[in-house]
């Protein structure tokens, strides 16, 4: 036999030996590598005569090619042979329960929203919007608040240094959602028939004031509004938001600039092992400012007083939403503990509907 016979025998002969990927890996680097015995063969061609050379070489590249096509051969098969163990162990239950991924709540703000919204919008209430930061004549003037009332000091509201508005008076984050009330009588056709979620800002901080917080604004254009209206819309309301019949009302005579007459409305509560419950009359809790819309400010949006009236309110979401779930510290609400948001959000899936209770 020729030593190249021999070599190639050997060289197979470890082919099959080799029972793992390593050990055909370390047989072709010994065969075809670059020190390796098959390729020291196929460099020797080139120092051969040519008739060497002829004779030489179809017996060597036959070696190189029957030991590549061994290793590809075995390598197949030792993969396949991998493959076939790891199917017939690894088995995937595809009945077991999926791992829970973490989920988040609805913030109670929003969920009050929502359920605000719902329960308007069944009164044929839409919702509007304005921004944030206001200027001086929607938040105060267009509102008759005059020059001198407290809230215009510093001390109440934040203002931006160096933003001023087209009459030169600096620009602010609005200190209440009443604004809204004077862009919607601005840009929309009575009957005019809203409320108005959203942020307000002031410069105040305690265990029930944060200086960031929000409102909820009504406002209803039309002609031949009266207090009766008011005074059922808010009845209806509240009964609706607290879930139950025997919510009363109070209604305080009151003053707010842009209302004549004003009302405070306190809603009763009861005390049930200690703690307040709406409902019934043994106490009382002011729960929002109200009144019918000032004639200076039917005028200051180019309205007719004569012709249209209406009725506003204004009342905080942050303080409905901790009178009916429970909570005590509105700070709470705005420090993003995820503890406080698993103990106090709401189902993402739980949507408030009037039939299904609003506060499902
Ligand atoms: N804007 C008033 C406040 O922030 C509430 C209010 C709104 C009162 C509408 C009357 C009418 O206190």
């Amino acid at each position: 036999m020729s030593d190249i016979a021999k070599l190639q025998n050997q060289i197979l002969a470890a082919i099959d030996a080799a029972d793992t990927p390593d050990t055909l890996e370390a047989v072709r680097i010994d065969a075809l590598g670059k020190q390796g015995s098959v390729s020291a063969l196929l460099k020797s061609l080139g120092q051969m005569s040519p008739e060497e050379r002829q004779v030489q070489g179809p017996v060597i590249n036959g070696l190189r090619e029957a030991v590549t096509n061994g290793i590809a051969a075995k390598k197949a098969a030792l993969e396949t042979a991998i493959l076939n163990q790891r199917l017939s162990t690894e088995r995937l239950d595809l009945t077991l329960p999926a791992p829970e991924a973490p989920r988040g709540t609805v913030h109670p703000v929003s969920q009050v929203m929502d359920e605000l919204a719902e329960i308007f919008a069944d009164m044929g209430f839409a919702v509007a919007e304005g921004p944030e930061i206001e200027d001086n004549w929607h938040n105060f003037s267009a509102l008759n608040i005059p020059e001198t009332h407290p809230a215009r000091a510093m001390h109440d509201t934040f203002y931006f240094p160096d933003q001023m508005a087209l009459d030169g008076k600096k620009m602010l984050l609005r200190t209440h959602t009443s604004p809204v009330q004077i862009r919607t009588m601005t840009s929309q056709e009575p009957p005019i028939r809203i409320i108005a979620p959203g942020r307000v800002y002031r410069s105040d901080s305690d265990a029930t004031h944060t200086p960031m917080f929000h409102q909820i604004e009504g406002l209803v254009i039309d002609k031949d509004i009266h207090l009766g209206h008011l005074k059922w819309t808010l009845e209806t309301f509240l009964k609706a938001f607290f879930e139950r019949d025997d919510v009363v009302l109070r209604l305080r005579p009151s003053y707010f600039p842009f209302t004549e007459p004003s009302v405070e409305v306190d809603v009763g509560y009861s005390v049930v092992k200690g703690k307040r419950v709406i409902g019934g009359s043994e106490g009382w809790m002011e729960v929002l400012g109200s009144g019918m819309v000032h004639r200076k400010v039917i005028e200051a949006c180019g309205l007719d007083p004569d012709v249209w009236q209406g009725f506003a309110f204004g009342t905080g979401v942050d303080r409905l939403a901790m009178l009916k779930y429970g909570m005590d510290d509105l700070r709470a609400f705005f420090d993003g503990d995820n503890r406080w948001l698993q103990h106090y959000g709401f189902k993402a899936l739980d949507v408030p509907t009037l039939s299904g209770g609003v506060g499902a």
